[in-house]
């Protein structure tokens, strides 16, 4: 990577170019299980208005004018579920993706003890990436369509705090 893209919140007017990415991004997941319809894919732009419009953290990578990826991350109780993760398929390999989730997690980890995602059990470059970053698998389940997918977890080790 030569200049490191801009990470930083996603607005209303980074949907068309979210939604754009996101397609792209997934079409080889959906070629490796043949499934047109996974959930990334069918998502409309009127979902990720209203996406960007609630509680959720939207992150979006920015190299110029060009948006090259997103993440996003729900917060519940003390977790923070990680998912969307999706890089312009011609910027992969070049570390974004790794930015990107640094990225969320940094900007939810003083609400939450944990991450949890999840990504096609098959899919073995996403589960390298994710246990790099600390994640591992705690389950599988299947998704709607009966694809088998693999629930990856991160506890966070925060500091003890000391009055002393
Ligand atoms: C998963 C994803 C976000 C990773 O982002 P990235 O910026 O490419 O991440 P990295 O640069 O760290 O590359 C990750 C790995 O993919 C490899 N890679 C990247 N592009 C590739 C390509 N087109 N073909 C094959 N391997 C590729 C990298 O070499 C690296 O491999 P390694 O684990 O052996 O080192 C991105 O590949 C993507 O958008 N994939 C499609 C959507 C998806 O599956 N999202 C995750 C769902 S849980």
């Amino acid at each position: 990577m030569t200049t490191p893209p801009l990470i930083i919140p996603a607005t209303p007017a980074d949907a068309g170019e979210i939604l754009t990415v996101q397609r792209a991004a997934y079409v080889t997941e959906a070629q490796q299980y043949a499934d047109p319809l996974l959930p990334p894919l069918t998502e409309t732009l009127e979902e990720i208005l209203a996406a960007l419009a609630g509680p959720e953290t939207v992150l979006v990578a920015r190299a110029g004018h060009r948006l090259i990826g997103s993440v996003r991350a729900r917060v519940a109780d003390d977790t923070a579920h990680v998912g969307r993760l999706a890089v312009a398929p011609d910027q992969q390999g070049r570390g974004i993706g790794p930015l990107l989730l640094r990225a969320v997690e940094a900007a939810c980890a003083d609400r939450v003890s944990r991450f949890v995602l999840f990504t096609g059990a098959a899919s073995e470059r996403n589960l390298r990436l994710y246990r790099r970053h600390g994640y591992e698998i705690v389950g599988n389940r299947p998704d709607a369509n009966g694809i088998s997918l693999a629930v990856l977890e991160k506890r966070l080790v925060k500091a003890a705090h000391s009055d002393a």
